[in-house]
This record gives C-alpha cells, sequence and structure tokens, in this order.
C-alpha cells in the first residue's frame, strides 16, 4: 500500500504513482454534525465511489474539467493532485437543511432560483457561511477564483438537474469543492448521496445522508437505490 498523505472523515488519500497525482479512497465511515455523530456503513464507500464517479464522467463529458483521472477499483479513484481550496460551494435548487433554518422556510418549498453561497471548511467552527469579500480579506481564494467557481457550480447544477431528473430524482443542495491545479480552478472531491440531498421525485423520499442525519434508517437502501436509477440514464 502507498503512504497516506491525508486522511479524512469519509475518505483517505494516499500517494499517486507520481507527483501530479493522487489515489482517493473511499471509506464506509459516515459522519454529521461536523464529525460529531460517527458509524461505520459497510458498503457505502463503494456505493459512493460508483455514484460520483458515473456523476464525474457525465460532468467531463459535458465540459466541466474535474480531478478524476480514472477509477481504480470499488472503491479507490486516481485524481489530479489539487491544492483544495478551503471554502465549500453550496448550490439549492430547493429549500433544506440550514437554509430552511435560517431564514423559516419550509423544507421542500421550490426556491425561484438557483442560490449559490460558499462555507468555510472548517469542522471545528461548524463550516459556518462566508461571503467572497470575507474569503478575499483572508486570503484563501481570489476574487477571481471564486467567481469561476460560482459560475462552474450553476453550470454542473443545470448537468446535474437535468441528469437526475431523468432519474426521477430532484436535487434539493449539494455542495461542491475546488482545487487549484496547474494554474487551473478544478472541480475535486466527490458529489454523491453523502454531499447533496436526493429526493425521490414524486413522494419527496429522501435517498441520502438525511437517513443517516435524521435516523430514518435504511441509509444505504437510499444509496443503492440512487445509484440503480442513475446508472443507466445518459
Ligand atoms: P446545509 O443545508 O447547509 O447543511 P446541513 O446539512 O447541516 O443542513 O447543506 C447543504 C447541502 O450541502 C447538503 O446537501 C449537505 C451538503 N453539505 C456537505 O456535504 N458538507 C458540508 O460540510 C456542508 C456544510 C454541506
Amino acid at each position: 500500500m502507498s503512504k497516506i498523505l491525508y486522511e479524512g472523515k469519509s475518505k483517505i488519500i494516499y500517494e499517486g504513482p507520481d507527483e501530479k497525482s493522487v489515489v482517493m479512497y473511499y471509506k464506509d465511515t459516515a459522519t454529521a454534525f461536523d464529525g460529531k455523530k460517527k458509524e461505520e456503513l459497510t458498503g457505502k464507500g463503494k456505493l459512493n465511489s460508483e455514484i460520483s464517479g458515473i456523476i464525474y464522467n457525465y460532468l467531463t463529458q459535458n465540459g466541466i474539467e474535474t480531478h478524476l483521472i480514472k477509477i481504480l477499483d470499488d472503491n479507490s479513484e486516481l485524481v489530479k493532485r489539487v491544492e483544495v481550496i478551503m471554502v465549500e460551494s453550496i448550490v439549492r435548487n430547493v429549500a433544506a437543511g440550514s437554509f430552511s433554518r435560517k431564514y423559516g422556510v419550509p423544507e421542500g418549498t421550490a426556491l425561484k432560483n438557483p442560490t449559490t453561497e460558499f462555507s468555510l471548511k472548517d469542522d471545528a467552527l461548524g463550516d459556518p457561511m462566508i461571503n467572497n469579500s470575507q474569503i478575499t480579506a483572508l486570503g484563501i481564494a481570489t476574487a477571481e477564483e471564486l467567481d469561476f467557481m460560482t459560475e462552474q457550480s450553476l453550470k454542473i447544477n443545470k448537468l446535474l438537474c437535468d441528469l437526475l431528473e431523468k432519474a426521477g430524482i430532484r436535487l434539493v443542495d449539494y455542495k461542491l469543492e475546488f482545487g487549484r491545479y496547474e494554474g487551473r480552478v478544478i472541480l475535486c472531491d466527490e458529489i454523491s448521496p453523502d454531499s447533496c440531498r436526493f429526493w425521490d421525485i414524486k413522494t419527496n423520499e429522501k435517498l441520502d445522508k438525511d437517513r443517516f442525519r435524521r435516523d430514518l434508517g435504511n441509509v444505504l437502501g437510499g444509496y443503492e437505490n440512487v445509484l440503480g436509477r442513475i446508472k443507466d440514464v445518459k
């Protein structure tokens, strides 16, 4: 096994075959509430890896540069070695979670336009929302990088909504991460039921990590459902 460069809550990053790449391994650990709730869900890593792989390949085919080089095995991908930008880009199509709590909007309310926001990637601080001038003031990213990330996030939103609608899934909201690579900003991390809210388009049944956060049971049943539906949609 190669050297571990970094171990996070749900992934391990191993040294890659060269300086420009690393191996990203999806763990079975499920965490929520900035790591305060934690459980092993056997098979989650494989499911997220496959779901994210399908989505990243689809995004690549549609002109979005991502870190994915190739899928190596059930739980691992070879990815470009990026310098992660320490903010998360959150896009919402339907009110849920922190948006509903903060602004008093019932969960499930369709938004008149997609919203974008950044939050600081810092569990100890609870990933607080942060605005563009605060991010540039702290030297975390430049205004140009932030504009590009927002623009890409919205492009990705259109592509994902298209794909998921065909699979009978409502894309409620999700989180993206970006990194610097050879002078460009590219999509990294994962897009999976861990980082998105996916609802059944007809019944609004939750098929994502809210099953774990809210103790709804059959967490992996939701993830398997998502995989089964997006597998054959193109
Ligand atoms: P949000 O509603 O802000 O937070 P919470 O899950 O605490 O209610 O989350 C919006 C979307 O972004 C949701 O699909 C979960 C995802 N997300 C992450 O995957 N990781 C994060 O650290 C944050 C803040 C959000």
